[in-house]
């Protein structure tokens, strides 16, 4: 732990020493994560490495049969040690998650706005019309265009990209304070992901929600992650502030994940930086490095 680190910075989610076996398969091995309230933690790492495991595991979504142990504290709650019942309970309403294909969280016979409301109603005890009021401002909040329209309609009527925004309505509607978003853009046209992924900052920076972001594209991660970690073969082998991870890894692997991004957005990256940098400085009353 760098001495840097804020000593007060609240943590949304503790996973300590997480072990998950299937069969004598040991696929996750002593993971300790602190997620820190309000911020983007970014999962990152090579296929099969054990990042969807991690976000599944959290929920108690993980295969039948996986024997688990270890500790995931959430407000002072082990998630582990929770029945299937009490843990339905957090699911959706506490933690929520987005998945890579928006349609696996849409149903494709129900109306967007059923969708929607029915999840509030039963949530947070909403009335049909207060329901209805919330899901206009979500689809708002998202920036699906023509909100009221979009409750009327079917998820085959949209593209990807508003799909995906309307999969995250519905992720933030019961307004859980974590999101855990596995690959939210992979699916995407690339000409959408930009704007999906600048919709999840945007929702972190205005309303607190803390997002567990998985993506197997360092690129990404280095565009709006405040944390990195990295995984590889079930274990995290690098850990820090996105600054720290993609300007000085320590670790072999994220060297080489970071050295096979194009040059070109590592400058970019790295002029964003130098400007945050620039205003910190000013800010603090311009120190030198
Ligand atoms: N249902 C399952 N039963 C048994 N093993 C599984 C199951 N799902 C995943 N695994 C194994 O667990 C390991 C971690 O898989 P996981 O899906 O977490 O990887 P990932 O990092 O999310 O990869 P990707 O980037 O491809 O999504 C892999 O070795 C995978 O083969
Ligand atoms: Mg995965």
């Amino acid at each position: 732990m760098s001495e840097n680190e804020s000593e007060n910075e609240s943590v949304a989610l503790s996973i300590r020493d997480l072990n998950l076996t299937i069969d004598d398969h040991h696929i996750l091995k002593d993971v300790s994560l602190d997620v820190p309230a309000g911020k983007v933690m970014g999962l990152a790492g090579e296929s099969g490495s054990g990042k969807t495991m991690t976000g599944m595991t959290v929920l108690g979504l993980q295969p039948e049969g996986a024997k688990v142990s270890g500790e995931i504290d959430y407000h002072g709650e082990n998630l582990l040690a929770m029945t299937d019942k009490q843990l339905a309970g957090y699911r959706g309403r506490h933690i929520a998650m987005v998945f890579q294909d928006p349609t696996a969280s849409l149903h494709p016979m129900i109306r967007i706005g059923v969708q929607l409301t029915d999840h509030m109603r039963h949530h947070l005890g909403l009335s049909k019309e207060d329901a209805r009021k919330r899901a206009i401002e979500l689809l708002e909040l998202v920036q699906v265009p023509d909100p009221e329209g979009t409750l009327r309609r079917y998820p085959h009527q949209f593209s990807g990209g508003q799909l995906q925004r309307i999969a995250i309505a519905v992720a933030i509607a019961c307004k859980p304070d974590l999101i855990i978003a596995d690959e939210p853009t992979t699916a995407l046209d690339v000409t959408v992901q930009a704007g999906i992924l600048q919709l999840l900052r945007h929702l972190c920076d205005t309303t607190g929600l803390t997002i567990i972001l998985i993506t197997h594209d360092l690129g990404v991660m280095s565009a709006l992650a405040d944390e990195i970690a990295v995984m590889r073969g079930g274990q995290i082998v690098e850990l820090g502030s996105r600054y720290d991870v993609i300007r000085n890894p320590r670790h072999p692997y994220t060297k080489s994940l970071i050295d096979s991004l194009p040059k070109q957005m590592m400058e970019q990256r790295e002029k964003g930086e130098q400007a945050a940098r620039d205003g910190r400085q000013e800010q603090e009353g311009g120190q030198h490095d």
